[in-house]
């Protein structure tokens, strides 16, 4: 079987950085976290932020990709290897992902029309949504992700992360300036970031900043096992992660920048999430200085950042049929593509005509609210496959990074108790509440 006998392949340093920043660095970056920091007490959001993202990202994400390194298999072939009995308990987390993509491409694709619209003239959203059109976008996004995806790790992933990611970082800055320089930036600054350190009391703020972390690094999801199968041995797994979470909260706090200024300046209500870049910022668009070249800039922003994620989340479920079942990765990409596409349908259509609901709420809602919920559960369960059976290198004492602090063993006990803890915490909560976010 030719897929046996090629050899696998590794990423370059900087292209394993671009694509394991390009996976993390989505959606979530650009519109969700600056509407949670600045709807939860603005600059003070940022403390249990970060800690999330120490205490609990970072561990994890060191987690994962040793343990892909040193498989170099998927989720589902090195969780196998870890052990025989418990790899059943890891695969929930690329089912869920996979299922998560399905929508993710239907908002992906939104982004791909309003950048489209961005030269054309805008379309209302609602128009827009009780259309074909989502169905288009989907359809596109999805086969663009899949031509990416099917070209392989160095040709596919690798090349178009190291081209779109200084791309996305380049216009991510030039944005963040021009919106600093509106008349009204200040007060969207002063909204963003002045601190209202009472939120801090509400344990709400700690459980969202959790979620969020985990949402916005990819973690917890196996992205960073498949990734991390192609590594070499000689790559420094600590130094890595520091970028990766580095460059995705500057990347989200940048995002920020961009977002509040422009609400400020014109009037906008920073509290509304998805709405305001589909509804209330074209809007803007339309009427600002230079707004077509904001608009297509923005759009293109939010595109390419859905798409790296997207790419990732397909990597993750097709390299589990290529090493597993060894497919080639071309059917593999094939097969999940025709799978994603068929569940995704009624996602595209949540709001086409009389529109696809399930309980109630439109479809597209429904997959959020409920995967999101039993991400939880499937992040808690991949950790305790790997971490309750395998020791990861990284937190070896002997590693030069972490000896003096003894962070090793510190990671180790968050890993194996509080992070799974805190997960199963969420989980019942968000089932209890509905699985609202
Ligand atoms: N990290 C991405 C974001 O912040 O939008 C979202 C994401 C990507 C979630 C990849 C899950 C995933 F597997």
């Amino acid at each position: 079987m030719p897929a046996k006998m090629i050899a696998r392949e590794h990423w370059s340093k900087i292209g394993f950085l671009m694509a394991a920043i390009g996976s993390a660095v989505g959606l979530g970056n650009i519109w969700r976290f600056p509407y949670m920091v600045g709807s939860n007490g603005g600059g003070a959001f940022l403390i249990p932020y970060l800690i999330a993202v120490i205490a609990f990202g970072i561990p994890l994400m060191m987690m994962e990709l040793d343990a892909g390194r040193r498989f170099k298999g998927s989720v589902v072939t090195t969780l196998k290897q870890i052990n025989r009995k418990v790899w059943p308990l890891g695969v929930l987390a690329p089912i869920v992902s996979l299922s998560i993509l399905s929508y993710y491409l239907v908002i992906s694709g939104w982004t791909l029309g309003y950048f489209v619209f961005s030269i054309t003239g805008y379309m209302e959203f609602s128009e827009f949504t009780n259309s074909l059109l989502p169905f288009f976008y989907f359809v596109i996004t999805l086969a663009i992700t899949a031509y990416i995806v099917s070209k392989g790790v160095k040709r596919g992933i690798e090349t178009a992360s190291m081209i779109l990611m200084p791309i996305l970082f380049i216009v991510l800055v030039a944005l963040a300036v021009y919106a600093l320089y509106l008349p009204g930036a200040a007060e969207g600054l002063a909204f963003y970031l002045t601190p209202d350190f009472s939120y801090l009391t509400d344990p709400n703020i700690w459980l969202m900043s959790i979620s969020q972390a985990f949402f916005s690094l990819s973690v917890g999801y196996g992205i960073l096992i498949t990734y991390g199968s192609h590594l070499s041995k000689n790559t420094r797994i600590g130094r890595s992660v520091l970028g990766i979470a580095g460059a995705d909260t500057l990347i989200a706090f940048i995002g920020g920048l961009i977002v509040f200024p422009i609400v400020f300046s014109f009037g906008l209500n920073p509290a509304e999430g998805t709405e305001l870049s589909f509804i209330a910022l074209p809007k803007v668009f339309s009427i600002m200085p230079f707004g077509m070249l904001i608009g297509f800039l923005f759009f293109f922003l939010l595109f390419t950042a859905a798409l790296t994620s997207s790419i990732s989340m397909l990597e993750l479920g097709a390299a589990n049929f290529i090493d597993e079942l060894k497919w080639s990765r071309r059917k593999a990409v094939a097969f999940l593509s025709a799978i994603i596409f068929v569940v995704g349908i009624p996602s595209a259509l949540s709001f086409y005509g009389s529109g696809v609901s399930f309980m109630g709420e439109p479809f597209i809602d429904f997959m959020d609210n409920s995967l999101g919920t039993l991400l939880m559960l499937s992040s808690a369960l991949l950790c305790i496959a790997v971490i309750w059976f395998f020791r990861p290198a990284v937190f070896d004492v002997r590693n030069r990074i972490l000896q003096k602090i003894r962070a090793s063993s510190i990671m180790i006990f968050l890993l194996k108790y509080v992070i799974p803890i805190i997960l199963f915490i969420l989980f019942v909560i968000e089932l209890l509440s509905g699985g609202g976010n």
